[in-house]
């Protein structure tokens, strides 16, 4: 999916429905680390699929631990303390939650076993400080040695050494909240002589992410104590015990993207979102608090979120976004539908996230014609006084993605640069955005394809569609279950033909489309609709005007974001005259003869190909001088002629000329 380096997202109106959440990146990692350092086995429900939690389980794999997959959950042999193997080069992605606790663990057990362990990581992890951790194992009698860049990733760590556990560990908790998570994750390692004590310096930030560390540690059988912000100690004989099954909430951050959608367009239904509720342990689930103060009309059970929009246009505010590190981001482009300047203050983490988030946003909310201002640690957001579209950059941050998304909702196409980058935390995020979202019809983009019978139009649409992420209509099909329905009803034995009978069966057809499958009243009539007498009986009912208006809304109705790919005869003339971009194929007769026949030969079935491109000929003849919708090329259709292109030639000169046609009219990538 996703075949160019772009989504456009058309102007989006409202939404409404419900969305679960994939499971939260920050209990994922966490618990599969644990996991992984336990004795024994746990069962892991409802993981997040990502980027970055496949950068994890291949580290555990590396390292030794089983993992399998059984059914929907993950089960994970432990280590349960003793490494398995004494050497591996772990490449971590761009995962902080992987990079810095798998730093911290395995120098712990490097010094204590012996072995030696390289972590790396793509370029901008490279760019991710980590001196305060390493700093912090080097007191405690660690070696880690720079590989690059001091303080920076990627680095080694061996042994054995000898370890101090006896001093307090000090840290800094300013400048990213995972070091000290990373501390408290391995630390238990070494604790089996006494205690161990660890001292935050300087001010710790984003502590509700601390307080899931030790959430999921006293599942795991080690109970922190501490005194304040301040001093952590980790009890004598700690041991890593699997809880048996562990459930992955929902991810909160996640959450905050269809908190923010329900807030700007739940104008009718709310928006619900299942996964994560006030039961949550994750603190970004704070962010409701704030959209609430923005204007958002919310109701929180323990594991779901019901929006609306409340407030119209919402409440400017100046908030001290220490607490929601990740998803005060979404409060940055709420701020787009605010009825004045937002000030978001404390938010120096941004800084070292997957990129320089204060400095992207600001720079990405521009283009949009938003009037931003911005500090060390500050952000202010002042809302566009007239919306210009723009083509968003993504700093290969998902975060940077999913918030573009959502600046949609001011009258202008919004263009989402490299989207597949949201696979870091959320795979489906479009998806899943677009099942809720809804736009004005004629705001949705149309590529209608039609051409002659043989000409391999049906392939091509439903492959344009796949590669883009569109719906598909195959307005053939509609004919073809029509005459289906009529031939088993008999209606055809009428002469002339009761067109009011079988326009009245076409209006109200039970059908329902499935990747690859119709489905008519439930039955599947796949390969029945593509039986000769079908597709003859289907000429006759479509060139029933009656038949054809009764079919007309029903195809309409297939315009849905994010995009439609409509394939057949008038598509690009009567049902969709404005699409965006029209094709028109135009293979020869006996290149179309050809094909036919290879296809028919290969099923098993005798042909010739004579008698096979005197058919298509006399169709097409019969065809382009029907007086009902004759078979012609919109005025303004490209014509294709695939008589020499493989199906991947056609469907590269059609996205092509998609990516041309948005090209016109959108700016230009940073402009
Ligand atoms: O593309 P196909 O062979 O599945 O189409 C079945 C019949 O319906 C064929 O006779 C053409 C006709 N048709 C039409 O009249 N208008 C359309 N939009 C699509 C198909």
């Amino acid at each position: 999916m996703y075949a160019l380096p772009f989504l456009e997202v058309p102007p989006l109106a409202s939404a409404a429905g419900t969305v679960r959440l994939p499971g939260s990146k920050s209990i994922s990692n966490r618990v599969l680390l644990l996991a992984g350092l336990s004795e024994g086995e746990t069962v892991v429900r409802d993981l997040l699929d990502s980027d970055d939690t496949r950068v994890m389980l291949d580290a555990l794999r590396a390292l030794g631990c089983t993992i399998e997959t059984d059914g929907e959950a993950l089960r994970v042999r432990g280590l349960g303390g003793t490494l398995a193997t004494r050497s591996a080069a772990l490449f971590l992605g761009n995962a902080g939650t992987a990079m810095r606790p798998l730093t911290a663990a395995l120098a712990v057990l490097a010094a204590r076993q012996g072995g030696r362990f390289e972590l790396s990581g793509v370029a901008r992890m490279h760019e991710r400080p980590i001196g305060d951790l390493v700093d912090a194992l080097r007191t405690l009698g660690c070696a880690v040695d720079d590989l690059g860049q001091s303080g920076y990733p990627p680095l080694a760590v061996r042994g054995p050494a000898p370890l101090d556990t006896q001093r307090p560990i000090r840290v800094r908790g300013d400048v990213s909240s995972q070091f000290l998570t990373a501390l408290l994750l391995a630390l238990p390692l070494a604790a089996d002589q006494g205690p161990i004590t660890i001292e935050v310096e300087g001010e710790l930030i984003s502590r509700p992410y601390v307080e899931i560390t030790l959430s999921l540690l006293a599942r795991f059988g080690i109970d922190v104590t501490r005194e304040g912000w301040r001093r952590f100690a980790i009890p004598a004989g700690s041991r890593y015990r699997s809880p048996g099954t562990v459930h992955v909430e929902g991810d909160a951050s996640s959450a905050s993207y269809f908190v923010a959608l329900g807030a700007i367009a739940a104008t009718g239904a709310p928006l619900r979102i299942e996964g994560v509720g006030h039961d949550s342990i994750q603190g970004d689930i704070r962010f409701v608090e704030a959209a609430r103060a923005m204007g958002a009309d919310i109701r929180t059970g323990a594991n779901a979120i019901e929006v609306r929009r409340g407030a119209w246009p919402l409440r400017a505010l100046t908030l001290d976004a220490n607490h929601i590190p990740d998803a005060a981001k979404t409060l940055a482009v709420m701020a787009l539908y605010a009825d004045g300047p937002t000030t978001l203050t404390q938010i120096a983490s941004w800084r070292v996230k997957e990129t320089d988030r204060i400095a992207a946003m600001a720079s990405e909310l521009r283009k949009l014609g938003a009037a931003i201002d911005e500090g060390p640690d500050w952000l202010r957001i002042a809302p566009p006084s007239s919306w210009r579209s723009a083509s968003i950059r993504t700093y290969d941050d998902h975060r940077m993605a999913m918030c573009g998304s959502l600046a949609a909702f001011g009258g202008v196409p919004v263009r989402i640069e490299d989207p597949k980058c949201v696979a870091k935390t959320f795979p489906d995020y479009f998806e899943t955005l677009f099942s809720v979202v809804r736009a004005r019809p004629e705001d949705v983009p149309v590529i209608a394809i039609d051409g002659p019978t043989a000409s391999g139009k049906g392939t091509l649409a439903a492959e344009v569609a796949a590669r883009l992420g569109y719906g598909l209509l195959d307005s053939g099909s509609l004919y073809r279950v029509t005459a289906l329905v009529a031939l088993r009803q008999g209606l055809l034995e009428h002469d002339p033909l009761d067109a009011a009978a079988i326009a009245a069966r076409a209006a109200t057809l039970p059908l329902a489309f499935e990747p690859g499958r119709v489905l008519l009243a439930g039955e599947d009539v796949t390969d029945a609709l593509r039986a000769e007498t079908v597709g003859l009986a289907a000429s006759q009912v479509s060139a029933l005007p009656a038949v054809r208006r009764a079919l007309h809304e029903l195809q309409l109705s297939f315009r849905r974001v994010p995009g439609l790919v409509a394939d057949g005869r008038d598509m690009g003339t009567v049902v969709f005259p404005g699409a965006q971009l029209k094709v028109f194929l135009t293979a020869s007769a006996a290149q179309r003869a050809e094909r036919r026949h290879k296809q028919l030969i290969s099923k098993g079935i005798s042909a010739n190909i004579a008698s096979l491109r005197a058919d298509l000929e006399a169709r097409d003849l019969r065809d382009s001088t029907r007086a009902v919708a004759p078979l012609r090329p919109a005025e303004d259709a490209h014509l294709l002629d695939n008589s020499s292109l493989t199906i991947e030639q056609s469907v590269d000169r059609v996205l092509a000329w998609w990516s041309e046609h948005w090209s016109v009219g959108a700016p230009r990538p940073g402009g």
